[in-house]
């Protein structure tokens, strides 16, 4: 069985659906923030502080193709892997691509008390949140074998709607 890699802006939930879908379907959970960071000795806003958000995205070209030879596993991605247009074959590659989409009012509220998002550390975050999803909507949608609206279906039924999808 191949992978199921999860897409979507963040706080789409991306990583809560991840877990949770891997442990139904007994698949290893793997998250790109988390294999950058571990690789790297350091944490998201230290690579965009010291690196800037060019070297934090080499790095996340970086983690796309180690996870190539990994099978059986759900990975869920952050919000910008889209940007980098070498990611897009490779994330065709890993598996089936689902995109969790959620309503602006809805990102905006669950990434409002975060301090590790180093995008998000604005004045307007709202209006942030809303240019980036104007750029990386069509690419996502361009990588995306099913998209999934997660607005009012909660975590549980997300995970219910992909099972159901990849049966
Ligand atoms: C980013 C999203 C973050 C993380 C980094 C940049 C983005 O991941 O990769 O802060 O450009 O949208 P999440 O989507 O998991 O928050």
């Amino acid at each position: 069985m191949h992978n199921i890699v999860l897409i979507g802006p963040m706080g789409v939930g991306k990583s809560t659906v991840g877990r949770l879908l891997s442990a139904r379907l007994g698949f290893q959970f793997l998250d790109t923030d988390a294999l950058i960071e571990e690789r790297c000795g350091a944490n998201i806003p230290w690579i965009f502080d010291v690196e800037g958000e060019a070297g934090f995205r080499l790095r996340e070209s970086q983690a796309l193709i180690e996870l190539q030879e990994r099978k059986s596993a759900v990975i869920a991605t952050g919000g910008g892997i889209v940007v980098t247009p070498q990611n897009i074959p490779l994330l065709k590659a890993l598996g089936t691509v689902f995109f969790l989409t959620a309503s602006v009012d809805q990102l905006v509220a669950r990434t409002s008390r975060d301090k590790k998002r180093p995008l998000l550390q604005v004045d307007n975050p709202r209006k942030r949140i809303e240019e980036l999803i104007t750029l990386r909507d069509p690419l996502y949608r361009s990588v995306a074998d099913y998209v999934i609206t997660t607005d009012i279906k909660g975590t549980k039924g997300v995970v219910g709607q992909i099972m159901e999808l990849i049966k």
